[in-house]
């Protein structure tokens, strides 16, 4: 299975840092913010991975990742010329991806702790459609919010102000090829974008959308609050606190 690392978009909530640096450059512990979402891909054992990014800070992506070899993987890059939503920047994955193939999406400014190999495995025994990991969470109304009924995903709502659960879907998706015909299906939003959300309600409408739970913590570094979360998160994983 490949794998595909979106870290495009404009990080407009973490200016002015992202004025000079793409926020997936951004450090969290004692790494940039992409290389976590690469070394969960490394340790599922998914090799061949597609970083798709803006045209901000291209060079430095190279300059520090260059073709994966630190990271025993094996990176592509494909440039999204500009910053129009999830979806639309996981459909230039459709040249890196074989028709039939399978594959994993993250989100580079998602961090988290749980490893990725159960639930890659149980994608790769479901026959068709897509899967995405949830999160139980004090705040939904940040994410995408799954209701679930009889055990299946019923919808997900994009961000919605009265959530009717409590289960955040995260930045890390399963799809199988047929996304990108899904994709091409889809029209912008009323913010502009388009969104992921709208896709996996396609797979959601025709119960072929799976779902796992993160047990762990997960964290969305897209705010200057949860940036700085995510490094203590991080750092709480690398030195167990002593005497505390
Ligand atoms: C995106 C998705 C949302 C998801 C979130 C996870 O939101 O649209 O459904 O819950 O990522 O990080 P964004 O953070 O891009 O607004």
């Amino acid at each position: 299975m490949k794998g595909v690392v979106l870290a495009g978009g404009t990080g407009s909530r973490l200016r002015p840092l992202t004025h000079i640096i793409n926020k997936h450059l951004l450090p969290v512990g004692d790494m940039p913010m992409i290389q976590h979402a690469l070394e969960k891909l490394a340790e599922a054992g998914i090799e061949d991975v597609l970083v798709i990014t803006g045209k901000q800070s291209a060079g430095l992506y190279l300059d520090y990742l260059g073709g994966g070899d630190a990271l025993g993987i094996k990176l592509t890059y494909k440039i999204q010329e500009k910053a129009g939503g999830i979806a639309e920047a996981l459909a230039l994955a459709e040249d890196f991806i074989r028709p039939g193939e399978k594959f994993v999406v993250i989100l580079g400014d998602n961090l988290f702790k749980d490893s990725l190999v159960q639930m890659i495995d149980a994608f790769r025994q479901q026959e068709e459609g897509a899967m995405v990991i949830l999160k139980e969470v004090p705040d939904p109304s940040r994410y995408g919010v799954a209701t679930i009924k009889d055990g299946r995903i019923e919808q997900i709502e994009e961000k919605p102000a009265q959530p009717q659960t409590r289960y955040a879907v995260t930045g890390i998706y399963l799809y199988d090829a047929t996304v990108f015909d899904i994709i091409k299906t889809q029209a912008p939003s009323a913010r502009g974008e388009m969104e992921i959300t709208d896709v996996n309600n396609v797979y959601a409408a025709s119960g072929k959308l799976s779902h796992r739970f993160f047990t762990n913590w997960w964290i969305d570094a897209g705010t200057h609050e949860s940036l700085f979360q995510a490094n203590l998160l991080v750092r709480r994983e690398d030195t167990p606190c002593k005497p505390c």
